[in-house]
């Protein structure tokens, strides 16, 4: 457990008051986070849809098996109700989170499922080689974008 020092350390110093950090910080940095894995994995897919780098089986497989996983944590404790980017205006740690989220939650949720569906489709798909991922990643880049257009707000 010696790398859990530095983040002991890092909450020792927020909690004493040294920096203004909301109460929401660690779940918008582990959505945030979270949104990083997704377009992280997305990327290798996307670079080999392109031809921008070569298929290859494994590396395919381990970002289209990412994207299933990631897409089908529980990502309610990550959304605290107060932490839309109106709420936190002038907050040190920046979300672009709408407070929509919190009024239409069931929309949102069905966003991530149909993420998580998309993500089904491409693992199989990532499977048969190039033409494969070209075919299922407009769909899997739909889902982010739907989600994006409605709940949040733009940079
Ligand atoms: C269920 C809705 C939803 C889905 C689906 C979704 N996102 Fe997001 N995404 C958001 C919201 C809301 C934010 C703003 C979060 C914040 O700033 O607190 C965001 C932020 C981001 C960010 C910026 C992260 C940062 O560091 O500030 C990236 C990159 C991103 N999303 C990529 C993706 C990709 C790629 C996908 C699809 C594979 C995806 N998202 C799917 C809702 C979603």
């Amino acid at each position: 457990m010696k790398f859990l020092k530095p983040a002991i350390i890092a909450a020792a110093i927020l909690g004493a008051g040294g920096a203004m950090a909301s109460p929401y910080d660690h779940a918008i940095e582990a959505r945030q986070g979270l949104m990083d894995n997704l377009a992280f994995n997305l990327g290798i897919l996307g670079g080999m849809a392109k031809g921008a780098m070569p298929y290859d089986a494994t590396e395919a497989k381990s970002a289209a098996d990412n994207l299933v996983t990631l897409s089908a944590l529980n990502i309610g404790a990550y959304w605290p109700k107060g932490s839309d980017d109106e709420a936190l205006k002038g907050d040190k740690l920046k979300t672009h989170a709408l407070p929509a989220i919190w009024a239409k939650e069931g929309e949102f949720m069905g966003h991530y499922k149909a993420l998580h569906e998309a993500t089904l489709k491409m693992q199989i798909a990532a499977a048969t080689g190039r033409e494969g991922i070209q075919g299922a990643i407009g769909d899997v880049g739909k889902a982010c974008g739907a989600c994006h257009k409605a709940f949040r707000a733009p940079e």
